[in-house]
């Protein structure tokens, strides 16, 4: 964080204050308010965050108006064209692209951590069969902490280590084994022989009764999903994973509650709730009557997968992910998806559309992220598991950054407090 000799200066009640100006490699500059309390007797006031900056970091950065997205100073869209997921895993773990042999090292460790304690399987049934998958998730990640003890001690460097490859290798695992539990299908192993998308996409749709081949194409478009997903500054579940964590929690206990999180429809949720409405909408001929819906103030309705936090332009990911639909329903010769067809035409006439364009609400990631996951065989359920499954390696990159930061402290915001002032203890009978 570099220190600037600037000052921002404020005046209160005829007292003036100055606070220091920090200045980052990219984006804004802050002003550091940390001791604004101890100096004015102030809070600051920013429910969501939407001007405030929670901690420093330096894995990823967003230029939300020029639509940039960079993973340790590399733009996404080379990621995505040219590395793959575990290379961009390691880049934002470690912070620099990795050796060939550090690679190696790294895939191969990750390859022997993909199976769960053989009792973890037994957490499985005592879920409904119809049980969201997010919801098994929660449970059986949190879990992780009472099977694994010697990766729990946040203090040990080398305990940090162990937990964050066992979080990276075992969640395609348990998503892959929700998935088989909801459907009345057996546990499938995962395979060493094969990469971690390839795995993944086996231990989902293999069955032990006939051999199965993944398709490389659909394995790389796999792939590309994990990497468009892997980390985005400071969002919901990440932050989350950062609140649990500065409280000396366990790596397991903070990325059940980061996946808790990323549930919501207007997060991590919005994949599968996009996907539903695209079906709800169904054909090319309703789709005025929900961008008439999604601009009425008294609806609460909203276009999902439109509108981001801090893209108020493009999201960069979008624009990869369309490729890898158009890539992906072609191989599989459904480029005439009505489904597809829908969210094209929903994208050209909401963003021909005022209302859109002024509120800068432009199709995110997880526009198109569902019409691929349709494609491939997957249920809208397991959406949003896959998006946690890509999403653990941000949420463990930032978990480690902050547990490596000197200045941690405990995270305790505080609060606009409208409430009774205080008064006195009536008894009912004088109520
Ligand atoms: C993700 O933070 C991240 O980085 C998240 C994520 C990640 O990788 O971690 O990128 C993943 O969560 C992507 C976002 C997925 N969510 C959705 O697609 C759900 C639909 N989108 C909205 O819920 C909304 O756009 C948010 C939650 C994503 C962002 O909301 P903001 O920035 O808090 O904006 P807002 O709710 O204050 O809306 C501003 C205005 C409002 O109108 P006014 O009150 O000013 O009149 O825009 C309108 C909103 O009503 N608006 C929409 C809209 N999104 C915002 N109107 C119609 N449809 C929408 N989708």
């Amino acid at each position: 964080m570099a220190e600037t000799n600037r000052t921002a200066s404020f005046t209160l009640d005829g007292e003036s204050h100055e606070l220091p100006v920090l200045s980052p490699t990219e984006g804004p500059d802050v002003v550091d308010i940390r001791k604004l309390y101890s100096q004015a007797d102030v809070f600051t006031y920013d429910p969501g965050f939407t001007s405030t900056a929670a901690c420093e970091s330096a894995i990823t950065f967003i230029d939300g108006d020029e639509g940039i997205l960079l993973h340790r100073g590399y733009p996404i869209g080379q990621l995505a064209e040219k590395s793959h997921y575990l290379e961009v895993c390691y880049l934002l773990l470690y912070g620099e692209l990795p050796s060939a042999d550090q690679l190696e090292t790294f895939e191969t460790t990750v390859t022997r951590h993909t199976m769960i304690h053989e009792q973890m399987h037994n957490f499985f049934r005592g879920f409904r069969r119809d049980a969201h998958p997010m919801a098994t998730m929660v449970g059986v990640v949190g879990a992780m902490s009472a099977f694994y003890h010697d990766s729990t001690d946040i203090n040990d460097p080398w305990q940090r280590e162990v937990a964050s490859f066992r979080l990276i290798a075992k969640m395609p695992t348990i998503a892959a084994m929700a998935y088989k539990y909801s459907i009345g299908q057996p546990f499938v192993y995962p395979r060493n022989d094969l990469d971690y998308a390839a795995n993944f996409l086996n231990m989902c749709f293999s069955v032990p009764s006939e051999r199965y081949d993944v398709d490389p194409i659909l394995a790389r478009a796999m792939d590309r999903i994990f990497t468009l997903h892997a980390d985005h500054e400071q969002n919901a579940s990440t932050s989350t994973v950062r609140l649990a964590s500065s409280s000396g929690a366990n790596p397991f206990a903070c990325i059940a509650a980061g996946i808790a999180c990323l549930w919501g429809p207007a997060h991590g949720g919005a994949n599968q709730a996009c996907l539903e409405m695209l079906r709800q909408i169904g054909t090319v001929d309703r789709i005025p009557e929900f961008i008439d819906r999604a601009k009425d103030r008294n609806d609460p309705f909203r276009l999902m997968g439109f509108g981001h936090r801090v893209y108020k332009n493009f999201d960069p990911r979008a624009t990869v992910m369309k490729q890898s639909a158009d890539e992906v329903l072609e191989l599989l010769g459904i480029e005439d998806n009505p489904t597809l067809q829908v969210a094209k035409e929903l994208e050209k006439q909401a963003l021909d559309d005022p209302y859109f364009a002024d509120k800068k609400l432009f199709p995110n990631v997880d526009f198109y992220s569902g019409i691929i996951l349709e494609a491939m065989g997957f249920p809208t359920s397991m959406f949003t598991p896959i998006f946690a499954l890509s999403r653990t390696v941000g949420w463990i990159s930032q978990w480690k950054e902050q547990l490596s930061d000197p200045a941690l402290k405990i995270g305790r915001p505080r609060q606009l407090y409208t409430g009774a002032a205080q008064r006195d203890y009536v008894d009912v009978e004088n109520r």
